[in-house]
């Protein structure tokens, strides 16, 4: 049962929060804490008290448990115990350990003091959920630091140590050791020094200045930085507010705000994307207790592109790590990248010389595969040639120590025909990491057929501990991501084939809030990347229609960034997309080719056509258990293809948008140009005609 119990220390008294596991401020501990601040008002005994947590959690915010349940707003609301705080008549500290977050902050805020652990962190991040601080926060906290630091931390909603908090003054004192003791001993103090409550909001903000101008600018700034994200805009409002407002009236107001936020498309959108995340980890038939395997070293096979990127991977988290490649200049230019890599980090402060040198050294080299029997996970990154990775895994399967994971980073091989050439099938599966791998949090991990449990939970638990994404696919050409964007590349070239022109696509695209166009994201990857693709199609599926288009642009030499054209103009040293005439004309002879008359395609329907086709695809993969739930499709498409994560992903889109009236769309999209392609996925003509969505879809069998 979750309470704060109340203790005496002599004339100080104790409520410590007890609501495990963050000391979420659920109905009960509200209660408890209001009756506990009577109680020790009503003693006269009793000359201050602390509020404190343990040393783990002071307050983590809200109990998610209460969500969308009508405790969450029962009196006493966080806001009712804010008001017992500011009217308590003694000294108040918050004694605050591990972390006080959101509403957990907001709690600290209201008390009189606040002593700190020296490793405690403080912030208000709800604007990673789409809201702001509703009970207070944006007031108070630049009562306590200066306005632009305030602002920024809520902007950002990343939290502050606790040395840089007392450096603020949102922190009173710094303390070490037993925080109950060190909380006592501020507290004697302060009784001793006479010194009586302090009301937060009865400080001045902490601003000098120009408050137009200061306001002005922040409000351009934040437009320019958060496009689509309406909760950084409230917050200037909010600064605003503290500026010119009284408190009460202020902090109305961020009330007002708070609630319009959290009614709004973009906020249930990210609050989607934040369970999502947690719901990557759970396997249906996977238990808790999986046991998992210990992995202290790896070996990387391949040092390409891919190959060395996931070698930082494995040395940034401190896992030694053997690249190996065949090729002595292969290696080379592997390890060359690597240090290139920290060396860019290190110029940008992101990282200290000290730590370059100590990953560098996690990063030992072979020409020779026997290099990889040491290791406890060997990731295989060759060139996607299926019998060149059987070899490699026939030869690991002779050479791995018993127990090694044995993982293979194919994009579209079969999974499970590598793992079928070794002897230990269950020690194999596909950890799909996407370019660049060392930036990219995004990872596919592979489920085979034989695919051992505890070499899943493994790899997932790997995968997190690389500080990756780790979202469960079966074994299909292309997975989850890739097999969606090949309907997407397809259909955005259909809609070049109609009129519409690859700057026009990017930018509608983009301006729906994509990270990048289709176009600009072809000429990264190097359009003969995709030219492979097609080639293999063509063999494989030759019902699969391509636009003749991309043949055409590589026919041209212009395969994206690195010829310096593709789909656009780049100019030497240049990333920029420029528009290319050539590019221009070679459409309209496309066009004549075909006997097109090109139309002008309006920027909505260049989004939904790129869309649905994501969302189709996305259907059939989540009827056939590709994916274990249409959440994991969202993920993969938030944390590895630009996805805004104010949209929630493709399938959530789908899902607001209302699943019938998807199926009209695509209907209607049947009668027009390459009209087959809008093939109705069978779950979703089911689920549209049953009123029911993707997000509450399972599988019978979730294996
Ligand atoms: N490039 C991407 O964006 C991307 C993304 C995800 C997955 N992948 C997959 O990752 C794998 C590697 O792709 P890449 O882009 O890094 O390729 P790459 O061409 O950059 O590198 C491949 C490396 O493998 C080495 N190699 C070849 N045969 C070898 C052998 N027998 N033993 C040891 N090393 C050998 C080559 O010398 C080369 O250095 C492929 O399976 C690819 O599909 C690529």
């Amino acid at each position: 049962m979750s309470t704060a119990h109340y203790a005496l220390h002599g004339s100080i008294a104790t409520l410590s929060l007890d609501n495990p596991p963050v000391n979420g401020l659920g109905h009960a501990l509200r209660s408890a804490i209001v009756d506990g601040l009577q109680r020790a008002a009503l003693d006269p005994q009793v000359h201050a008290v602390i509020l404190i947590g343990s040393h783990k959690a002071f307050c983590g915010g809200a109990d998610i448990r209460e969500f969308n349940t009508p405790k969450a707003s029962l009196a006493p609301t966080l806001r009712d115990v804010n008001v017992a705080q500011d009217e308590f008549q003694k000294p108040l500290v918050a004694a605050i350990g591990g972390f006080a977050l959101g509403g957990g902050l907001e709690l600290a805020l209201a008390c009189h003091y606040r002593v700190a652990l020296r490793g405690a962190q403080l912030g208000l991040p709800e604007v990673k959920l789409g809201i702001i601080p509703g009970s207070g926060g944006t007031q108070r906290l630049p009562r306590l630091i200066p306005l632009a630091d305030a602002v920024q931390m809520m902007v950002s909603g990343n939290p502050a140590r606790a040395k840089q908090a007392k450096a603020w003054g949102l922190v009173d004192e710094l303390v070490e050791g037993d925080l109950l003791q060190a909380a006592l001993a501020y507290a004697r103090t302060l009784v001793a020094q006479g010194r009586g409550p302090r009301r937060v909001r009865d400080l001045p903000v902490r601003f000098d200045g120009d408050a137009q101008a200061f306001v002005a600018e922040l409000r351009l700034n934040v437009r320019q930085r958060w496009r689509g994200y309406p909760a950084p805009l409230e917050i200037a409002a909010c600064a605003e507010a503290a500026l010119f407002r009284p408190f009460d009236e202020a902090r109305q107001f961020e009330r007002s705000r708070f609630e319009v936020l959290v009614n709004s498309a973009e906020s249930k959108a990210l609050r989607h994307a934040f369970f999502a995340e947690r719901q990557t980890s759970k396997i249906p038939d996977l238990a808790d207790d999986t046991p998992v395997r210990d992995i202290r070293r790896a070996a990387v096979i391949g040092a390409g592109l891919m190959g060395s990127g996931i070698a930082m991977c494995f040395a940034n988290a401190g896992i030694p790590v053997t690249l190996i490649d065949t090729k002595k200049e292969a290696l080379e230019r592997g390890l060359e990248n690597i240090r290139k890599n920290y060396a860019a980090s290190v110029s940008r402060n992101r990282l200290t010389e000290p730590q370059m040198n100590e990953r560098m050294q996690a990063i030992s080299s072979a020409l020779d595969l026997g290099a990889a029997g040491e290791a406890d996970v060997v990731v295989e990154a060759v060139y996607e040639r299926m019998d060149l990775k059987q070899d490699i895994f026939r030869l690991l399967d002779r050479i791995a120590k018993p127990g090694a994971i044995l993982a293979t980073n194919t994009s579209t091989l079969d999974v499970d025909a590598i793992a079928a050439v070794t002897g230990r099938p269950q020690d194999v599966l596909g950890m799909h990491f996407f370019s660049p791998a060392n930036v990219m949090r995004l990872l596919e991990v592979v489920r085979g057929e034989r695919t051992g449990k505890d070499v899943l939970a493994s790899a997932m638990k790997l995968g997190k501990a690389l500080g990756k994404l780790p979202v469960v696919a079966r074994v299909c050409d292309g997975f989850i991501g890739n097999r969606m964007l090949e309907q997407y590349v397809r259909q955005s070239l259909f809609l070049l084939d109609e009129g519409a022109t690859p700057q026009q696509v990017d930018q509608a695209l983009q301006a729906w809030g994509f990270a990048m166009g289709p176009f600009a994201m072809y000429d990264m990857a190097g359009n003969d990347i995709g030219r492979e693709i097609r080639q293999r199609r063509a063999k494989e599926r030759p019902e699969l229609r391509y636009s003749a288009l991309a043949e055409r642009i590589c026919e041209r030499g212009r395969f994206g960034q690195k010829s310096g054209k593709g789909w656009h103009r780049y100019e030497p040293g240049s990333r920029a997309p420029l528009p290319d005439p050539e590019v221009d004309a070679l459409l309209a002879a496309h066009r004549a080719a075909l006997g097109v008359t090109p139309r002008t395609i309006g920027d909505a329907e260049i989004v939904e056509r790129c869309l649905l086709a994501l969302v189709n695809e996305g259907a059939q993969i989540l009827d056939e258990g590709v994916a274990l739930r249409a959440s994991d499709i969202d993920m993969v498409y938030l944390a590895g293809y630009g996805f805004p994560p104010y949209r929630g992903g493709p399938m959530f889109y789908a899902d607001n948008r209302g699943l019938k009236d998807i199926l009209e769309s695509l209907h209607r999209y049947a009668d027009g140009y390459e009209g087959a392609f809008w093939q109705p996925a069978p779950l979703l003509e089911r689920l549209a005609g049953e009123g029911g969505s993707f997000g509450a879809f399972r599988r019978a069998v979730n294996t």
